[in-house]
């Protein structure tokens, strides 16, 4: 009698826990990953730490799409140059271009590394990306393709060099329109000649600090972040040195 009894606790206890690790499971599916697709069109809140080992979308990808292939007469929203608008998350998702995970199916990756000058991006007379641009391009790609950003506590200010900071940050977000034969504005940022006559003048900092009686850069995407500006201001107040 007892040891029946015993067995029907046991039983209880048993459906009891199953019960609870169902809910258990049920939860964490429900909350397991933030999803890719579909896009809310709404930007993600950032993450509080830069993975260095981690390709993000809004910090990395954006503004080199932006630069490279958002401008006027190509990709941007009012060119749309063959339908393909290169300026927001959703859009670019939305092009069908980007297989997550996979960049050897995705046209937008592929174009990029394209050895026929006819069907490369961004088309001559555009520089092609770097090696360096095009391995992001990959990485985020491979990564999953995600709509993710971070932000960096760890600016450095101290140390602010042309070659580690400032030649980088003008590659990443402005030399896509700023170079090549016709430079937009007239402004060439390609080289440490040409990046220091624009700081000089004032135009750099009052362009991407948004300053008024100066036009806004980088034209077309979110203003640089605080560290990046306070990089400039450096280089800037350290006599825009060459190192
Ligand atoms: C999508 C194209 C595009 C990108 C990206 C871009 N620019 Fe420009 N930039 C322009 C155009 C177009 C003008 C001319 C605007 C005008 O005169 O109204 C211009 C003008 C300027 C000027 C002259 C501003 C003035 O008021 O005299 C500076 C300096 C400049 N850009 C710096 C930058 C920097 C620095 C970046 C990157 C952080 C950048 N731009 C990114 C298109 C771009």
């Amino acid at each position: 009698m007892r040891n029946l009894k015993d067995q029907t606790m046991n039983s209880r206890m048993k459906l009891n826990v199953l019960a609870s690790l169902l809910v258990l499971l049920t939860a964490i599916s429900s909350c397991k990953h933030d999803p890719v697709f579909p896009d809310n069109g709404q930007d993600p809140p950032p993450s509080a730490f830069c993975d260095p080992d981690t390709v993000y979308f809004h910090n990395e990808i954006l503004p080199l799409l932006n630069s490279g292939c958002a401008v006027s007469g190509c990709h941007n929203a009012a060119s749309a140059e063959d339908g393909v608008v290169l300026t927001d998350y959703s859009k670019i998702i939305s092009t069908g271009k980007v297989k997550p995970g996979k960049p050897n199916d995705s046209k937008l990756y592929k174009v990029l590394i394209d050895n026929d000058p006819g069907d490369r991006m961004p088309p001559p007379p555009r520089s092609p990306f770097t090696t360096d641009q095009i391995t992001k391009v990959r990485r985020w790609i491979e990564q999953g393709a995600k709509n993710n950003r971070c932000e960096s506590n760890n600016c450095d200010t101290l140390n602010v060099s042309f070659s580690a900071h400032i030649q980088p940050m003008m590659q990443n977000n402005c030399t896509g329109c700023h170079s090549g034969n016709q430079p937009q504005g007239g402004v060439s940022l390609t080289s440490y000649a040409t990046i220091a006559a624009s700081a000089a003048s004032g135009r750099l900092l009052g362009s991407v600090m948004h300053s008024p009686g100066y036009a806004a850069m980088p034209q077309g995407a979110p203003k640089l972040d605080n560290c990046k500006i306070t990089q400039i201001k450096k280089w800037i107040n350290n006599g825009t040195p060459n190192n």
